[in-house]
């Protein structure tokens, strides 16, 4: 059978998500020999938002296309990269109007690769566009170039994750869940050949809250005040997310799995910024 295997990694969180991903992405590159790979960045610059120069880094690293979700606008720096690069995706359901675009094909093996991003509203803002609508409206453009579609659906509640994915079933190659920085364990494919997991994870401190300190969190869960989050720098850490295999002539997943490095000693270069 002929096949192509997308690795998916979950929100890349600050200098220690950075340090991970450089350290092991060349490794699990050997090991998995996967073809494309499709990471999500919006908290990859300080755990909030994403900056040109940490997009020249993951370009650097080979990532073909870069998800994001609504920590995209923290940088507005980023907003002239977003206007003028097709790599670096925000969530396809925000208003027109909004620097950069939801949706992107790149080449693999020969094919062209279609990447969705799209944002959920539950627990969310509520103002963005309908999620369900707006992908369906994003697959009558892109079916027409690749049957290899992959939507990364940044979203907080798992009804919302699933409901999405069961609604494309059969229509895309993938559904890849993120946004709550913790990997779910329901990776499976769906019975229509869509592949899924509720939430790819992240790339941080392990024992912090979703990559970021403990105490400034309690504090605001404590107190109700706003408090300043600050990236975890603390061991061990971990990285996680899922890869695919799908058909290339049918664009179904034949095989999904998740990935889960655990690193005691990782070297937080200071260059790495
Ligand atoms: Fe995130
Ligand atoms: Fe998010």
């Amino acid at each position: 059978m002929n096949s192509i295997r997308i690795l998916f990694l979950g929100d890349i969180v600050g200098k220690p998500g950075r340090a991970l991903f450089q350290k092991h992405i060349g490794r699990l590159e050997r090991e998995l020999g996967f073809d494309g790979l499709i990471v999500n960045g919006e908290n990859s610059s300080h755990g909030r938002g994403i900056t040109s120069r940490t997009m020249k880094f993951f370009k650097h690293n080979g990532v073909n296309v870069v998800t994001s979700g609504n920590h995209v606008w923290a940088n507005k720096e980023i907003y002239s990269y977003l206007n003028e690069n097709k790599d670096l995706l925000r969530p396809a359901n925000y208003p027109t109007g909004c620097p950069g675009v939801g949706f992107t094909t790149f080449s693999c093996k020969g094919r062209e690769v279609a990447v969705i991003n799209v944002q959920g509203r539950t627990f969310m803002r509520d103002d963005v566009e309908c999620p369900f609508k707006k992908t369906e409206s994003i697959l009558s453009i892109v079916k027409k170039k690749t049957k290899l579609i992959f939507v990364d659906f940044h979203a907080e509640a798992s009804s919302e994750k699933m409901g999405l994915a069961y609604f494309l079933d059969g229509k895309v190659s993938a559904v890849f869940g993120t946004h709550s920085h913790v990997q779910t364990a329901d990776e499976r494919i769906l019975p229509g050949g869509t592949g899924y997991i509720t939430d790819a994870g992240m790339a941080g401190s392990l024992n912090s809250m979703i990559g970021m300190t403990k105490a400034p969190i309690l504090k605001r869960f404590l107190t109700q005040m706003p408090v300043k989050f600050v990236v975890d720098l603390a061991p061990p850490f971990v990285m996680t997310g899922v890869y695919v295999d799908v058909d290339l002539d049918t664009g179904k997943t034949t095989n999904i799995q998740r990935v889960k490095i655990i690193d005691e000693d990782l070297y937080i270069e200071a260059s790495i910024k």
